[in-house]
C-alpha cells in the first residue's frame, strides 16, 4: 500500500490522478464516493471536463453506497449528492450511472443485482473512496467481513452522528444503508482513498501501521496490490515520523502525478 501526502490538496491530487488514468483508458469503469472530502475532487473533474481535457461519455460509474429508505431525489440521498457535485455537470450517459437503490423492495436482490452489474461492466478499474473516522470504507463499519460483497449494513452511532451534519434537524440519517462489500472494493484494479483532517488520524494510523483487522476496515488496503491513500498532514498526524518520512521521500508513479500539478 502506498501513502502519498501531496503538496497540493488531496482533492486536486485525486483529480490529477483521474486525468492520468483517463488518458490511458477512455472507457474507465469507476467507483465513486460521497462525503465532504470528495467534493474538491469532483470540482476538479468538472473543471477538467469544461476545459475539454476529459470526457465521461464512455465512462461507467458505480457508487459505493446509498442509504436505505431514502428516495433517490431526496436532497440528502447520495444520489442527489452525486448529481449536484458531478453528474449534472459532465457528459456521462444516464445509463452508465449505477447507484444501489435504497428503496428497493427486496434489498437482498438489489445487492446481488449490483454485484452482477459490476461484473457485467468488466469490473472496476479505478475506485475512489473516503474513509470514516472509524475506518469504514463505503459503509463497511468496523468488524465487517473483509471478503463481504454488496450488502445491507447497520450504521454505528458514531457514523450516524458524523453524517448528521448533512441533515436538517429534526431529520437524522437512516440507520441502515447498502454498501459495496470490502471484497467488492478490494476487487477494483486500483484503489485511491482520500483522507483529510485530524478526525481521520486514528483511522490512518491503523490503515498504514496497524495489522490487517476487521476492526479497522481500511487496514484491508494493505493486502491490495495497487492501493493508495492520499492524505493531508493533519490526517497523518498519528503516524510515526519514520513512516511519514518513508512515504514522503518515495519516488514512483504517484509522486510523478503530483509533479504534473506543481
Ligand atoms: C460517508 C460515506 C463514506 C465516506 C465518508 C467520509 O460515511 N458513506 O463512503 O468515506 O462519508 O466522509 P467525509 O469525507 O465527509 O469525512
Amino acid at each position: 500500500m502506498r501513502l502519498i501526502v501531496p503538496q497540493i490538496s488531496v482533492g486536486k491530487y485525486a483529480a490529477a490522478l483521474f486525468k492520468e488514468r483517463f488518458n490511458k483508458k477512455k472507457n474507465l469503469v469507476l467507483a465513486l464516493p460521497t462525503g465532504e472530502t470528495a467534493v474538491e475532487m469532483y470540482a476538479g473533474f468538472v473543471k477538467m471536463h469544461k476545459n475539454g481535457d476529459v470526457s465521461f461519455k464512455n465512462i461507467k460509474s458505480f457508487n459505493l453506497d446509498e442509504y436505505v429508505g431514502v428516495e433517490a431525489c431526496h436532497p440528502q440521498s447520495y444520489c442527489s449528492f452525486m448529481q449536484n457535485n458531478l453528474y449534472n455537470h459532465v457528459d456521462i450517459k444516464k445509463e452508465n450511472i449505477f447507484m444501489p437503490d435504497g428503496t428497493a423492495e427486496d434489498i437482498e436482490k438489489e445487492c446481488l443485482d449490483y454485484e452482477r452489474k459490476i461484473k457485467n461492466a468488466g469490473g472496476i478499474d479505478l475506485l475512489f473512496g473516503g474513509v470514516g473516522q472509524n475506518g469504514h470504507l463505503g459503509f463497511n463499519e468496523p468488524y465487517s467481513a473483509l471478503r463481504s460483497r454488496t450488502h445491507k449494513v447497520f450504521l454505528t452511532k458514531n457514523t450516524i452522528a458524523a453524517n448528521s451534519r448533512f441533515f436538517t434537524p429534526p431529520q437524522t440519517p437512516p440507520d441502515t444503508a447498502i454498501t459495496m462489500g470490502v471484497g467488492t472494493i478490494l476487487d477494483a484494479n486500483e484503489i485511491v482513498i482520500l483522507a483529510s483532517g485530524f478526525k481521520k488520524a486514528e483511522a490512518l494510523r491503523a490503515a498504514v501501521e496497524g495489522p490487517v483487522c476487521a476492526k479497522w476496515v481500511i487496514s484491508a488496503l494493505q493486502i491490495h496490490p495497487k492501493a493508495v491513500i492520499v492524505a493531508d498532514a493533519a490526517a497523518c498526524s498519528n503516524l510515526e515520523p519514520a513512516t511519514f518520512e518513508y512515504f514522503k521521500n518515495l519516488k514512483d508513479e504517484y509522486s510523478e502525478i503530483e509533479k504534473l500539478c506543481l
